[in-house]
């Protein structure tokens, strides 16, 4: 009864997320950087993933000692891992053979547009946000199909000036395809003569982008921002850096362009995607040189994980690995707020999104709840509609009621932090921080995943009007 009662109040909170909507169309600008690719999705059935496992010969105690793509049966190691537990991944790979086996063994079901900075950057625009700059280090034609036709949606064209993004093809430009490999809950595979079945939809995704592993730049877009003001800047793209490639030195690089953005732009608010990020050293140095730019961060439960592993909490990592729900991603996101010193932080995990933020963040509390709501909106919208093309798709599952398994998170994090108006007004205090907390909507059968993280994390701290 008492879930009747609060699913019931959530769902009249949400009804604040229209209004929320018309706000977010009077912020003046956005840029985001500075990942942007094309992904190609590709859904692996059970039944192919043990065809594959069977035709190499492949046994669960070999794929579990990998963890990184030198061969293509290392990509079958990467599936196995996320179908089997649910989860996703991001592997990175230079070698461009693992790139043709792929198209020759997968082929694709469709393109759409990939990467933190141009998922945002669509989302972002039909959101109505005035000005919207994507970052693009390659941008033939082939990439500008994925953008949207929006006349508030730019990118920067070979003359090094700003254009409609759909209209640029710098044509000596290569696309740059990522493997999007999705799963379906409840299906299952065979290896070792056992059947394993996936808890959770999910993917995994296999990247071959020899621009964006070395995170070239766009140097017109690097101007851009030098002389033009910019409210918010989404920033990601470090993780698919390698220290074995000069990717330490590429993220001090880096830093030194934002030092020189926030100089022009002292009021830009400066968000940080964390994404699935493989290797130890870069984690390290995106903690290091990237963190300290930014005000704002967004993760999910794997990513939490993985800075706790290099954060020295090992132990909490692993609880969180065996147990993975809001009270201990909680004690999770509290220690990341402070060890990482931002001014805001939020955790989308299954179900429930978590943000903290300083006393002093330029948005309310609830300003940052009614954000969440809209982000929780949109996102399932996606979710459920399979993609955001047009203004009506934002809004597609706002009838939905907020899912069972976000009010049991909300319930015990209410309940480990002994605040039982937590699960009503979603808002509470811990630490001198603000505590925001919604239980999100849920689709039972997303027809996509790809890209929710993104989604939520920018139309979080966007809609926060
Ligand atoms: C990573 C992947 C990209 C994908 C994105 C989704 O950046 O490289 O292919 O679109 O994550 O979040």
């Amino acid at each position: 009864m008492e879930k009747d009662n609060l699913r019931q109040s959530w769902f009249q909170k949400y009804r604040i997320v229209s209004k929320q909507l018309d706000k977010v169309k009077q912020v003046s600008s956005a840029a985001t950087a500075f990942n942007t690719n094309i992904d190609a999705i590709f859904k692996i059935t059970g039944s192919k993933l043990s065809k594959l496992i069977a035709d190499n010969h492949l046994s669960m105690s070999d794929m579990e000692k990998v963890s990184q793509i030198n061969s293509p049966t290392d990509i079958i190691a990467g599936i196995i891992k996320c179908f089997s537990r649910g989860i996703a991944e991001e592997w990175i790979t230079d070698n461009v053979a693992i790139y043709e086996w792929m198209e020759k063994n997968f082929g694709y079901d469709k393109l759409q547009m990939g990467g933190q900075a141009g998922i945002i950057a669509n989302v972002l625009a039909l959101l109505g946000v005035h000005q919207v700059i994507a970052h693009t280090n390659s941008h033939p034609r082939l990439q500008a199909e994925q953008f949207l036709n929006l006349d508030n949606l730019f990118g920067i064209n070979e003359k090094n000036l700003l254009q409609k993004a759909n209209t640029i093809a710098r044509l000596e430009d290569v696309p740059l395809v990522h493997w999007i490999i999705e799963f379906d809950k409840g299906d299952s595979f065979i290896i070792d003569g056992q059947k394993i079945t996936c808890p959770k939809s999910n993917r995994f995704i296999a990247t071959y982008d020899p621009l964006n592993m070395n995170l070239v730049m766009n140097q017109g877009f690097v101007d851009y921002l030098n002389s033009h003001a910019i409210q918010y800047l989404f920033l990601s793209g470090f993780h698919p850096l390698q220290e074995k490639s000069n990717g330490i030195e590429l993220i001090k690089k880096a830093t030194l362009v934002l030092k020189n953005w926030q100089k022009a732009n002292p009021n830009m608010i400066i968000h940080l995607e964390i994404a699935s990020t493989q290797d130890f050293e870069i984690r390290k140095a995106i903690i290091d040189n990237i963190v300290p730019c930014a005000c704002s961060a967004g993760l999910n439960e794997r990513e939490t994980i993985d800075l706790l592993n290099i954060l020295n909490k090992q132990d909490l990592a692993q609880d969180i690995e065996n147990n993975t729900h809001s009270p201990l991603l909680f004690e999770a996101l509290l220690f990341l707020k402070k060890t990482l010193k931002l001014k805001r932080i939020q955790l989308h995990m299954f179900g429930l999104y978590i943000t903290l933020q300083d006393e002093d963040f330029s948005c309310t509390p609830e300003q940052t709840l009614n954000g969440m709501m809209t982000a929780s909106v949109v996102s399932s919208s996606k979710a459920l509609n399979g993609e955001l093309a047009n203004y009506d798709d934002l809004t597609k599952a706002i009838q939905m009621p907020v899912s069972d398994q976000g009010l049991e998170e909300l319930v015990a994090l209410a309940q480990m932090l002994k605040n039982d108006s937590l699960k009503t007004t979603g808002i509470g205090k811990v630490d001198n921080y603000w505590l925001c907390a919604i239980p999100t909507i849920l689709v039972d059968k997303p027809k996509t995943l790809v890209g929710m993280g993104d989604t939520i994390s920018s139309v979080s701290l966007l809609a926060a009007q």
